[in-house]
């Protein structure tokens, strides 16, 4: 089976890797394909997994072009993980929302629209390639922000492209660790979109046991969200939401942390990555020790100044492993050897959530077999998370109406309708100053 990574110079790509590795099952993936626009990043990854190859046996090839139809051709499955305008271009993100006042994060708020608006060209060029040649290849977007990634693609290639993130499944696995549950056995009821979700409900054996964790304020004060949140708030909710809602419940302190802080995340990590990539330049670099510091050093960075905020201190060492690529593997898995399990993914809503339409890209529990994913039936969310998942949607849809117009109007209606950009003359400013910066906005007119 031949697995094609777009973004294939990119840092996680060890991971996906490493996953691949662990996979001794018929049907496996023998043959990997890294795509990336830059030579030089391929060449750095390559090098680490050659690292990790060594001393597995049959492990699966790898190759690598920066010919986007050559590594189409023939793929069975497709990871799209790219990064258009770099990490450069996420600082960038930053820096003009942050000069406004308001939240420059990749996936939320003004940051958000702007990668977004960056990325869906870009992310529609590639469904309409794969359609083309590769037309019954399975599409898993890692591209960020997911949810809109996925729905941009979903039009070329219908249900044959799936979003996928890691902190939901994140989410329900510390839940479940601090309710002495196993994940695995746990019926975990989540949905919203991506990056804004809550968890509703975790059953074990049939009973759901959220109630407990709500009624106890030591268990819910023990882990992430817990201590990101609050106890108080938790309890308000009667819901756990996602760590990424931390930027709408906490606005105000989240925009000012990031203001203050040093550097932002993106351009702490355009740095960091940056030395990371000059290092394995030289011919005698530790490849794979190189790259795992720079991996945990990332990960124990990971979302620092919310939780700097909000107290809650260091990460736990348990949420240190990230876990994307494991959800990769089990999609890929359960499609190709008909393996069925059931996923928290980003799919066509179809029903699920009678607020939306059916083409709206959701995040929600899918069961997953040679079919594809199918969302399950959900219980309707709240009026509060119903009116931010409606607001977000619509301005999701402004964002893909600009980038298949070209609209300048239109991006600003997309930024203006956001409910973290407070006046229609910041969303101006703000398509002024993306504009500015981003050659790869030259298209709004
Ligand atoms: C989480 C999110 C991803 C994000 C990743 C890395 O796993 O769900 O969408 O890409 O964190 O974030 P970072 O700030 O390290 O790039
Ligand atoms: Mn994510």
């Amino acid at each position: 089976m031949k697995l094609t990574i777009l973004g294939g110079g990119g840092f996680r790509v060890p991971l996906v890797y490493g996953a691949l590795l662990t996979d001794r099952a018929e049907g496996r993936v023998t043959e990997v394909v890294l795509h990336d626009l830059d030579d030089s990043r391929l060449y750095a990854v390559a090098k680490v997994l050659e690292e990790q190859a060594a001393r597995v046996p049959d492990a699966p090839k790898v190759t690598a072009t920066t010919d986007l139809d050559e590594a189409l051709r023939g793929a069975d499955f497709v990871f799209s993980a790219i990064r258009v305008g770099g990490l450069e271009g996420r600082a960038h993100d930053e820096r003009v929302a942050l000069a406004e006042g308001v939240l420059g994060q990749e996936t939320v708020g003004a940051g958000g629209i702007a990668y977004g608006l960056r990325t869906v060209p870009v992310a529609v060029d590639i469904a309409r390639r794969v359609a083309r040649l590769a037309p019954d290849a399975w599409v898993i977007n890692f591209t960020n922000p997911a949810g809109l990634v996925t729905e941009a693609m979903s039009r070329h290639l219908g249900d044959r492209v799936i979003g996928i993130c890691d902190s939901p499944v994140g989410l329900g696995r510390r839940i479940a660790r601090v309710l002495g549950a196993d994940p695995k056995e746990a019926w975990i009821d989540y949905v919203g979109l991506n990056h804004l979700g809550w968890v509703r409900g975790l059953r074990v054996a049939g009973r759901d046991e959220l109630p407990r964790l709500l009624a106890d304020p030591d268990l819910l004060g023990s882990f992430e969200e817990g201590k990101l949140f609050g106890v108080d708030w938790l309890r308000s909710l009667g819901a756990i939401p996602n760590e990424y809602l931390h930027y709408y419940y906490f606005n105000r302190e989240a925009v000012r942390a990031y203001q203050q802080a040093e550097k932002t995340r993106g351009a702490f990590l355009a740095d960091q990555q940056a030395r990371f990539y000059e290092e394995m330049k030289r011919p005698d670099a530790a490849a794979l020790t190189t790259w795992d510091r720079t991996r945990a050093e990332r990960e124990a960075t990971y979302m620092a100044e919310n939780r700097e905020t909000a107290g809650a201190g260091e990460r736990d060492a348990d949420d240190l492993s990230g876990g994307y690529e494991k959800v990769a593997l089990a999609l890929m898995r359960a499609i190709a050897r008909d393996e069925r399990t059931t996923l928290i993914l980003n799919v066509r809503n179809q029903g699920t959530l009678s607020v939306l339409d059916t083409d709206a890209v959701i995040e929600v529990p899918c069961l997953v077999d040679a079919n594809g994913a199918h969302p399950v039936a959900v219980a309707p969310l709240p009026e509060h998370a119903t009116g931010l998942v409606c607001a977000v949607k619509g301005v999701e849809r402004e964002v893909l109406a600009a980038a298949e117009s070209g609209s300048r109007t239109t991006a600003v209606k997309a930024f203006a309708l956001h409910p973290l950009v407070d006046s229609v003359n910041v969303a101006r400013r703000l398509v002024e100053g993306y504009t500015d910066v981003h050659p790869g906005l030259a298209y709004l007119k």
